[in-house]
């Protein structure tokens, strides 16, 4: 069976949740892919080093959707 291309909007956008969006604001915006895009490196950084979220660390299961994302190449 087909590994289904990731999607920004559809597996990535949702892992972000209103407090993050808030608290991440000045920095970039992480509700938009543009800006996901660009920050990309860093964002995987802080996820998979745990520091970020700053309440608590996600799973391997979403820090891994992010990276399979940025390694597909960064769909929307
Ligand atoms: C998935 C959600 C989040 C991501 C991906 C994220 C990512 C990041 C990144 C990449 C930085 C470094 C910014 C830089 O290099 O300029 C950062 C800094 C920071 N974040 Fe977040 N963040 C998230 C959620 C949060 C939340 C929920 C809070 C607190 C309510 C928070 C508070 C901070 C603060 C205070 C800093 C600046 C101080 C520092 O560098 O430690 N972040 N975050």
């Amino acid at each position: 069976m087909s590994q289904q291309q990731p999607s920004f909007e559809r597996d990535i956008r949702p892992l972000f949740r209103p407090k993050d969006v808030e608290a991440m604001s000045k920095a970039f915006d992480l509700s938009a892919y543009q800006d996901v895009r660009d920050n990309a490196d860093r964002i995987y950084q802080a996820l998979a080093n745990g520091v970020m979220p700053c309440d608590g660390a996600w799973t391997s299961e979403q820090t891994g959707a992010f990276h399979a994302w940025m390694e597909a190449g960064y769909p929307r």
